[in-house]
Parts: C-alpha cells; structure tokens; sequence
C-alpha cells in the first residue's frame, strides 16, 4: 500500500480513523472502542496512524488482540503503520483531539445513597436476581440500610421474587416528581417492570435504553440507604453501560454458576465492568453442587478479586422465588440463607462496613 496515492492518504483523517475505530469491538465484548470513551488520542501523517487508547484491564491477551483489532479496520482508509498506544485511564493524559462528548462527563452520586452495587453476570439464568434480592435482604440483618432496583429493563423479575407483581399499580410520584420505591419485605424497591406497560424494550434503540436508564436510576426518591444493590439484565449491553454512565457505582459482583460456560461468560462480565472503571468487587458460584463447583473460585482468583462464597443449588429457592418470598425470609437459618449471610458478611466489610 503506498502513501503516495493522493486520494488514499487524503481520505486518512483523525475522524475517518475514529469512524473506522466504532466498528472496532472492544475483545470479548460486543460494544466498540469509541463508544466506550477509550479513545484518547488519534494523529494521522502520510500514511502513518497513531492511536492511543485508555484502557484498564487485567487480561495480558487484550493489547494485542486490540491491535489485531485495529489494524484489520484501518488498511481500507489506507494506513500504512498504526502505532498503537495503550495507556491506563487514570494515567492517560488529556485528550488532545475528541469529537465526542466524555460518556462520563454526565455521572452522579446519589444523594441518600452511599454505595450502589451491580449484580450482574455474562450469562442469563444463574441467579443475578436471586443473588441481589438475597443479598439486599442479607445485608440488611448486617445493619445496612439496603435498597434494590431492579434495572432489568429486558426481563425484570423483582416483582415476581418479592410478591410485587401489582406493584405497577402501587406506585406513586412524589410532590418533586421523584418516583416513591414500594416496601419490599422491609426493604424500598423499584422495578423496571412497574413502567414498562405493554412497550417491548427489545426493540428499543441504544439511545432510548441509555436515556430510560439514566432517568430510572436517578430518578426515584430513596431514602437515605447504606447500599443499593441494582439487578442488571444478562450480559455486556446497553444497561450496565448506561447505568454505570449515570450513577457512581461503587463496585459490581459477579454470579457464576459451576459449569465452564458460565464461568466464561462472568469473565466477559468482569472484563465489561472493568472497562467501564467499575471494581469487581468478587464473584458469588451460584447453584453450586449439581452442575459440580469451583468455578467461582477458579474465576475469582484469575481476576485477583475475593471469592465471596458459594450458594448451594436448593430447589426450595425456585419455590421461593414463585411465591414472592425470599430465602432470606422464609429460610434465613437454612444452609442456603447462612451462604447468603456470609456473602452479606464480606461484601458489607468490602465496602467498609463494621459492626459495632
Ligand atoms: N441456589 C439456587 N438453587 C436452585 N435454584 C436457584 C438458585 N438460585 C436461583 N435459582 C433459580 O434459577 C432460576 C433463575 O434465577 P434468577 O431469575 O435469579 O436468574 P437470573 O440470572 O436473574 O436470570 P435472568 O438472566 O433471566 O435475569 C429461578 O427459577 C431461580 O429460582
Ligand atoms: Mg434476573
């Protein structure tokens, strides 16, 4: 390829460059580098492409598969060398070239709540929302001031979980327009599912699901909460994105289930959660037991996090869940709801809670 064609490395321009840099999938993940406010820096010469990006991860594997990456989109425009620069975000120096807004510029802290947690896993079905209603409920016997959103915009199943299903009908606006969270077996909860009428959020657009979330995850008058624990939808989309892009997450927990797949798929998560500068602050195995166990621990020690402990596969918590009565209600002295409050136990400390 030569840089001599006039036409071809005329075409190369910092803004071509970024335009080819948003088809450009962060590895593992289906979201692209732009958008994920990583590019930091992009100059073009004859030919000769410079790129810096802000990237932390922990994963050996991702700057060269990131160059692999970019160097597969570029030639089109014709680049002849890509110098690529990988730089952690807390180092990167300010961005010399942008054409977008920074993604984070617009994040709050909640004002009664000081911790917010994610739950949330690569994988649907290994018990996210049971291991946040559990958990939530856990933390409470510990002395926090807990809280629970259900941010599951896809499929939320709080309602269900907590015995909330008319919570639709229940809810109220308070005299600011603040969205009043229902009493959930002690604890203020709001879901997703209260608002959504007969809309199908599949079909939403990016922008819809990042505006909705952000108004969701602000705008509900809590009281005043130790943590918040938000129940995500599966995977690495728009909702973790936009709720980590709206309010200051103090960390996220990880639920895997005991077979390899699902552990794959909570490193995906991990991977996602440290891309958006959120700590992993450990991974929960969830139905340990029947499919085998120690998968969670197997995860947790390659991402360097705490193992918070293993939930035993308890088909008791399936009739639980259909009946709107938690584990940590109906069961709490069971093995099951001591794993919970063990978890509860660590991730209080974890966020610096002591018992007095
Ligand atoms: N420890 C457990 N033992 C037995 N069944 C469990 C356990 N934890 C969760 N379940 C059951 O597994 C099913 C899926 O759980 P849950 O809805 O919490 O998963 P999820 O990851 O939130 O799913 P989704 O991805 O659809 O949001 C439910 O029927 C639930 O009752
Ligand atoms: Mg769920």
């Amino acid at each position: 390829m030569s840089d001599y064609t006039g036409v071809v490395s005329g075409a190369l321009t910092p803004e071509r460059i970024k335009d080819a840099l948003k088809t450009v999938a962060f590895p593992g993940l289906t979201r692209d580098l732009v958008s994920f406010g990583m590019v930091q820096h992009v100059a073009a010469c004859d030919g000769r492409v410079k790129i810096r990006l802000a990237v932390r991860t922990a994963d050996e594997s991702i700057p060269e598969r990131l160059a692999t990456a970019i160097e597969g989109a570029l030639p089109p425009l014709g680049a002849t060398t890509v110098a690529l620069e990988i730089v952690p975000p807390a180092a990167a120096p300010a961005p010399t070239w942008q054409t977008v807004p920074d993604p984070w510029a617009d994040q709050v802290s909640l004002a009664s709540v000081r911790h917010v947690i994610a739950v949330g896993a690569g994988k649907g079905g290994v018990g996210k929302s049971t291991v946040a209603v559990n958990l939530a409920l856990a933390l409470a016997r510990e002395g926090l001031r807990a809280g629970l959103l259900d941010a599951d915009i896809y499929g939320p199943s709080l309602p269900i979980l907590l015995g909330l299903e008319d919570g639709a009908s229940k809810v109220r606006m308070s005299a600011e327009k603040h969205i009043e969270p229902l009493d959930a077996h002690g604890l203020p909860m709001i879901s997703f599912g209260f608002f959504l009428g007969e809309g199908s959020p599949a079909v939403w657009h990016r922008p819809m699901v990042s505006k909705a979330v952000k108004q969701f995850a602000r705008g509900v008058a809590w009281p005043a909460l130790d943590v918040l624990v938000v129940d995500l939808p599966p995977g690495t989309g728009d909702v973790p994105l936009s709720l980590a892009q709206a309010v200051a997450l103090s960390g996220a927990v990880i639920v895997t289930q005991p077979p390899r797949v699902a552990a794959a798929e909570a490193r995906k998560a991990a991977e996602m959660f440290r891309a958006l500068e959120v700590p992993v602050l450990g991974v929960v195995e969830n139905m340990s037991g029947v499919f085998g166990r120690g998968a969670g621990h197997t995860v947790a020690s390659e991402l360097a996090v705490p193992f918070l402990g293993e939930i035993p596969f308890d088909p008791t918590v399936v009739d639980e869940g259909d009946r709107g009565t938690p584990t940590m209600r109906e069961r709490a002295d069971s093995a099951t709801g001591l794993a919970f409050d063990r978890i509860a136990a660590t991730v209080a400390a974890i966020l610096g809670w002591r018992r007095i």
